[in-house]
C-alpha cells in the first residue's frame, strides 16, 4: 500500500469526526430548545462553530508550506548570487520552472559579438524576445553578464553551453555559444540564433535587475514583478 493510501483513512477520519461532532451539536441543541426561533438561531451558531473547527484543521496544512515553496509555486522573482562567478562560467537558477542561465563573458567574447553578425538570423534582436534594456549586441544590462532562458526556441530542448572556439565537433566557424543537440540549432554567446537552423528566434531574455554588483533578481525589473 502506498504512503498516500495509508494516510487516506486518517484524513477521512478527521473529516468524519468533524461532521459527526457538528451533527451531534445540532441534534443536542435541537432536542433541548422548544422555542422554534431560538432553536433555529442556536442550530446556526453550532454549525458555525463546527465550520471554524474545520478551518482550524485546514490551517496547519497551509502553514506547513515553507515560504520559499509558496513563492516558487507562485512564480516569484528569484535571487541569484553572481559574486563568485568567474569569466566564462555559467550559473543556472530556476524561475517559473524554467532554467535561467547567467553567463560571465570575457572582453574577447564581447568583441566577437560585435564583429561576427552576418551569419546571424536576427543580430539586432528586432523580434521581441527581450526587454528593451537587452536590445543590444550583448543583449544584457551589463555586457559582461548574459541572463537568458535556457530553452531552445525551436521545440523547447535544452541547448548545451559550448564556450570553446572551433571545437572539432562544431567546426572551424564556431565562436562559442549554445548548441541544441535535438535538431542542431546554434546560438552565439548572446543567445542570438544563427541563420539556416531550425530555431526561429534568439533565446529569450527574462526580465531582471541588479540589486548590487553581485546580486541579480530574475523575474523583476524596474521594481515591477513580471
Ligand atoms: S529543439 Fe532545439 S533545435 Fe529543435
Amino acid at each position: 500500500m502506498s504512503a498516500s493510501n495509508q494516510k487516506a483513512p486518517n484524513q477521512q477520519a478527521s473529516v468524519d469526526a468533524s461532521s459527526h461532532s457538528n451533527a451531534a451539536a445540532e441534534s443536542s441543541v435541537a432536542e433541548h430548545v422548544e422555542n422554534p426561533k431560538r432553536r433555529r438561531l442556536l442550530v446556526q451558531s453550532a454549525a458555525a462553530v463546527g465550520g471554524l473547527g474545520a478551518l482550524a484543521l485546514a490551517a496547519p496544512m497551509i502553514g506547513s508550506m515553507s515560504p520559499s515553496a509558496r513563492a516558487k509555486a507562485a512564480g516569484a522573482p528569484v535571487e541569484a548570487d553572481i559574486s563568485k562567478l568567474t569569466a566564462g562560467q555559467l550559473l543556472t537558477v530556476e524561475w517559473r520552472g524554467k532554467p535561467v542561465w547567467i553567463v560571465s563573458r570575457t572582453e574577447e567574447t564581447l568583441k566577437r559579438l560585435e564583429a561576427e553578425t552576418e551569419r546571424l538570423s536576427d543580430p539586432d534582436s528586432t523580434v521581441e524576445m527581450q526587454p528593451v534594456y537587452a536590445q543590444n549586441s550583448a543583449r544584457s544590462i551589463k555586457p559582461e553578464y548574459l541572463v537568458v532562458i535556457g530553452i531552445c526556441t525551436h521545440l523547447g530542448c535544452s541547448p548545451s553551453y559550448r564556450p570553446e572556439i572551433a571545437p572539432p565537433d562544431l567546426g572551424e566557424q564556431w565562436d562559442g555559444g549554445f548548441f541544441c543537440p535535438c535538431h542542431g540549432s546554434k546560438f552565439d554567446m548572446s543567445g542570438r540564433v544563427y541563420a539556416g537552423v531550425p530555431a526561429p528566434y534568439n533565446l529569450e531574455i527574462p526580465p531582471y535587475k541588479y540589486i548590487d554588483d553581485g546580486t541579480i533578481i530574475v523575474g523583476e525589473d524596474a521594481g515591477v514583478a513580471a
